[in-house]
């Protein structure tokens, strides 16, 4: 957890945000409760709501809190532990002591939020964000029937949280150390002949050793042209491309979200080397355009045209480079967005709502295949936190989709498309944080990228 200070002032922050909003009444916040896996008492891994440890960083199930626009004043919900607790648990600290720790100085039993909803709550607002989980949507629909989330109370929220502090940064940071530990792991242990899933099990381990766990289940896979493809099963074959996206959740719950893409034999054939050279120029493209005053819809359609180029050099597509970022057939070979937020969550608060998040208010989401799916596309500020990762995947299904439907007719080369149909697919993917004058590749270390760096590494 940070300093008590730290949360007073983000909620201090958050109220005045909402003040200046014209808004007023509550807003009350519901902290996550244990999710049963098979039965109550058999749970998934514990996880707090991100939104809930921002505002209030106590890290364990059943709390609510309710703020007073209004007042200003703060109180949590949460019950003492009772004798059945400790002895399952151990001792606990009381709710009164862990709430001072966050600078809240009025608690009251679980049970007492109904109750004091239905006096305090009566004539009044009272603001509630969208529920991470189903389990408190139906809580809150069940405490304050008929309820919507206030987007108000999501905006405030949202133009706080992009912003990171300083100690975010660093949290961040840290997550990232832990990530590149992982996927040097990773790459290391790629070898013909092994199961995927055994270098899965080694990268998890090396974040579960040292921070909360995986910031979203790892994807490690020869069929890298599948985007998020969680199998593992496959035995490890030579000349294959091996696609790496993982990331660590350290034990302050901040995330690092890294891919990169290995020949399965150490060496790139010529043919791999050459998708990879263009996925890595519109990886360093990102990059070089990411300061402020830009939007990162625009610094993505500059990665469509750059990638667009480089599949003309290779003969694949031809015309008009303006002609065909228009039509938007750069989304047959990469048909998701350039990147996304990155804080407590791997892709920053969309459960608030991804539209809210990744668009300012000038801004529509485009419907177009890959641009369609970008998930942040504002006008860049120093403090976002965001990942850059271009990709080129050829999906013959997809391929063939748009042949029969005649899409991008007159400009691609369907025939020679066929040739890459086992090819697979190219990621690669840093966290960038936003600063005054450009940008900044998160964590000590950038894990090896240019393709001779990553025949190097793989060689040692
Ligand atoms: N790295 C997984 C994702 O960005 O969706
Ligand atoms: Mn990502």
């Amino acid at each position: 957890m940070f300093a008590k200070e730290v949360y007073v002032r983000r909620r201090e922050t958050l109220l005045q945000k909402m003040r200046e909003a014209g808004q007023s009444g509550l807003i009350l916040f519901i902290g996550n409760a244990e999710a049963p896996a098979q039965y109550r008492d058999n749970c998934y891994k514990w996880r707090q709501d991100s939104t809930w440890l921002y505002y209030f960083g106590l890290d364990e199930p059943n709390m609510a809190a309710v703020l007073s626009i209004d007042s200003g004043n703060q109180g949590i919900f949460a019950t003492d532990v009772d004798i059945d607790d400790i002895i399952w648990m151990g001792p606990q600290e009381s709710v009164a002591s862990k709430a001072e720790s966050v600078g809240i100085y009025k608690t009251g039993p679980y049970d007492n939020l109904a109750p004091w909803l239905k006096e305090h709550a009566k004539g009044r607002t009272v603001h509630v964000i969208p529920p991470s989980r189903y389990y408190n949507t139906m809580k809150l629909q069940k405490l304050l029937p008929g309820v919507k989330p206030s987007e108000a109370l999501v905006k405030a929220i949202v133009s706080q949280r992009l912003i990171k502090e300083d100690i975010e940064i660093a949290a961040i940071d840290d997550a990232c150390a832990l990530g590149y530990e992982m996927h040097s792991v990773g790459r290391d242990s790629i070898k013909p002949g092994i199961l995927e899933q055994e270098i899965v099990g080694k990268m998890e381990g090396v974040t579960l050793s040292k921070g909360w766990g995986v910031s979203f289940p790892t994807i490690l896979t020869q069929h890298g042209e599948t985007l998020h493809n969680h199998l593992h099963d496959k035995i490890i074959e030579p000349g294959k491309l091996m696609v790496i996206d993982a990331g660590a959740e350290s034990n302050l719950h901040y995330a690092s979200d890294f891919t990169r893409t290995y020949p399965t034999s150490g060496k790139f054939t010529a043919k791999q080397r050459d998708v990879y050279q263009i996925v890595y120029e519109c990886n360093e493209l990102a990059f070089s355009l990411t300061k402020p005053g830009t939007t990162y819809r625009d610094v993505h359609l500059a990665v469509a045209r750059k990638m667009l180029d480089g599949l003309q050099a290779l003969d694949l597509v031809h015309g008009d480079l303006d002609e065909m970022v228009a039509c938007g057939i750069a989304g047959l070979f990469q048909p998701h967005g350039l990147g996304h937020n990155m804080g407590l969550d791997v892709h920053d608060m969309e459960d608030l709502g991804e539209n809210l998040v990744g668009y300012d208010p000038d801004q529509t989401r485009a419907k177009q295949l890959g641009l369609g799916s970008l998930r942040m596309a504002r006008r860049l500020v120093p403090g976002h936190v965001i990942t850059d990762e271009p990709g080129i995947y050829f999906i013959p299904a997809l391929i063939e989709k748009f042949k029969k439907e005649g899409l991008g007719k007159d400009f691609v080369n369907y025939a020679k498309l066929e040739g890459y149909y086992d090819f697979g697919g190219i990621r690669l993917e840093d966290d960038v944080l936003v600063t005054p004058t450009g940008a900044r590749r998160l964590g000590p270390n950038r894990l090896p990228i240019a393709p001779n760096d990553v025949e190097a590494a793989m060689a040692k």
